[in-house]
């Protein structure tokens, strides 16, 4: 019989806090959706005390997914407690996830309390919070750098006070597989309340290990893992879903460990949050970057064409990955653009398949073959983009080196008007932005621009990548089109809808 582990997903917590990640409520709302569809146990919605925005973002999300628990992040400090409280009670199991140092460091350094005065403040922390709601998790912030025997009193005393989940957090990334699974073994053996609780583990990257600690620790009896989508959290990041719960299933005979995680939604989640934050996936990432079922040398395709086990330990399609196959083109019909979005594991409306049906066909004038990853840049950019103040009509560009100054003639919808205008440029991209800036009346510094191919061969999707700021607040765009120059404009004009977004919730914030 094999055991459950619970998936504790902290991309929109931890995963937000990591820099260039911040994401507005919509953004939030949209990956949390797709959090529930992926199949984790509980979302950890984010830190409702730190700021007003948080707290809308919560309580938002706490109200929108339904068959999955919502997490709130609070230090265990009564005022932080009980507007974690605030914000998650419209859950239908809504957790409170209340943490306090127990390293020495800690507690003298950042706290600066006796560990004496830290146990107290833990027993009215975790009191309160278990009086607000029988569901809450208690974490030892610098579990893995505080000395054991006083680290077995503090999670005794949580579980007394109500503690249902305990989280031994690899705060700094410090620890070692062998030393962190003997860690968990000697809690589970020594704390006497221990089997009342679920015990938890978070592990952060810092040394690479992050992934494999926590398998260390499932190993030894855990049997819940905070983890995030691509593994975006602070510094180096936390342990990433897809590794974690890939390794579990791939090798399901050691580990004997079952997750609620539906394999085949971990590409299209990694691609949504990847195309919210505006980072790219890198090449090399294990289960979702784009080398990962890539076989280069002759003798792997060999071996990969006779036997696909020869050198793959999973399917691509167990992960969401279809092939790179040709799959569609311009005699698609409905039904074949609908089961190829399915196999890709998107959940769309039948009204959404008929969009993306159209715009199958549009992209199908533009290039011949069209790939499983041009339907799915289709659906990022056409289905999750969210409600705009901008939206880019028409655009149209003259460059060259026949002695003609690059000129751009943009037809942009602001608020629902339609404004035109034409402007100059160093270049086609210099003239695409500088009259999307002007007809905006917004001046943003460009900080990044990246332009990817989604796929070989000269018609190939341009993916664009710009990154915006203005007056101190940064943003991020992403936009894809068979022309790049369009490509650039719709990231370009995605960046300025993000800013756009921001002050709107910075008004509403201080309202
Ligand atoms: O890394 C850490 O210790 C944390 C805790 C708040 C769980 O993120
Ligand atoms: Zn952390």
């Amino acid at each position: 019989m094999s055991d459950r582990v619970v998936i504790f997903d902290t991309t929109l917590r931890d995963g937000e806090q990591s820099p260039g990640a911040t994401m507005n409520q919509d953004e939030k709302l949209r990956l949390a959706r797709q959090l529930e569809i992926l199949g984790v146990d509980v979302i950890e919605a984010g830190f409702p005390a730190a700021s007003e925005g948080d707290f809308q973002a919560v309580k938002a999300i706490a109200a929108a997914v339904k068959g999955v628990q919502v997490a709130g992040l609070c230090r265990a400090l009564p005022s932080d407690i009980t507007r974690c409280f605030e914000a998650i009670k419209g859950a239908q199991n809504p957790r409170i996830h209340t943490f306090l140092a127990t390293s020495p460091l800690h507690m003298r350094h950042k706290l600066n309390k006796s560990p004496e005065q830290v146990l107290e403040m833990l027993q009215a922390g975790v009191t309160l919070a278990a009086s607000l709601t029988p569901n809450v998790e208690f974490s030892c912030e610098d579990a893995s750098r505080s000395e054991r025997d006083f680290l077995a009193v503090a999670v005794e005393k949580a579980i007394a006070c109500g503690a249902t989940t305990i989280n031994i957090p690899d705060t700094v990334g410090y620890a070692q597989p062998q030393e962190f699974y003997d860690l968990i073994k000697f809690l589970l053996a020594t704390v006497p309340n221990a089997s009342k609780a679920v015990f938890s583990v978070h592990c952060h990257n810092d040394l690479g290990l992050a992934a494999a600690n926590t398998l260390a620790a499932l190993a030894a009896g855990a049997r819940q893992a905070e983890v995030t989508l691509c593994g975006i959290g602070e510094r180096a990041g936390n342990a990433s879903l897809e590794e974690v719960v890939m390794a579990l299933k791939t090798r399901s005979c050691l580990y004997n460990l079952e997750t609620g995680v539906k394999g085949e939604q971990i590409y299209p989640s990694s691609r949504l949050l990847s195309m919210i934050i505006g980072q790219p996936i890198p090449p090399y990432k294990p289960i979702i970057g784009g080398n990962a079922f890539a076989h280069e040398s002759g003798i792997h395709q060999a071996g990969v064409l006779k036997c696909p086990e020869t050198y793959e330990i999973m399917t691509p399609q167990s992960v969401g990955r279809a092939g790179n196959e040709m799959v569609l083109g311009k005699h698609s019909g409905r039904n074949a653009v609908k089961a190829r979005l399915e196999e890709l594991g998107f959940a769309l409306t039948e009204e959404q398949v008929t969009q993306m049906t159209e715009a199958v066909k549009q992209l199908a004038d533009k290039k011949k073959n069209i790939f499983s990853e041009d339907l799915e840049a289709l659906v990022l950019e056409d289905i999750y983009r969210l409600p705009d103040k901008y939206k880019l009509r028409k655009l149209s560009v003259l460059s060259g080196n026949m002695g003609v100054s690059p000129v751009a003639a943009v037809v942009l919808e602001v608020d629902g008007r339609e404004e035109k205008l034409s402007s100059f440029g160093v270049g086609p991209i210099d003239a695409v932005f500088n009259t999307i800036s002007q007809l905006t009346s917004r001046s943003p510094v460009l900080k990044q621009y990246a332009v990817n191919a989604v796929t070989s061969g000269t018609d190939a999707q341009g993916e664009v990548t710009v990154r915006l700021e203005e007056g101190g607040h940064k943003s991020v765009g992403r936009g894809s089109d068979a022309d790049v120059i369009v490509a650039s404009a719709k990231a370009y004009v995605n960046a300025l809808n993000r800013l756009a977004k921001k002050e709107e919730e910075r008004e509403c914030a201080t309202l």
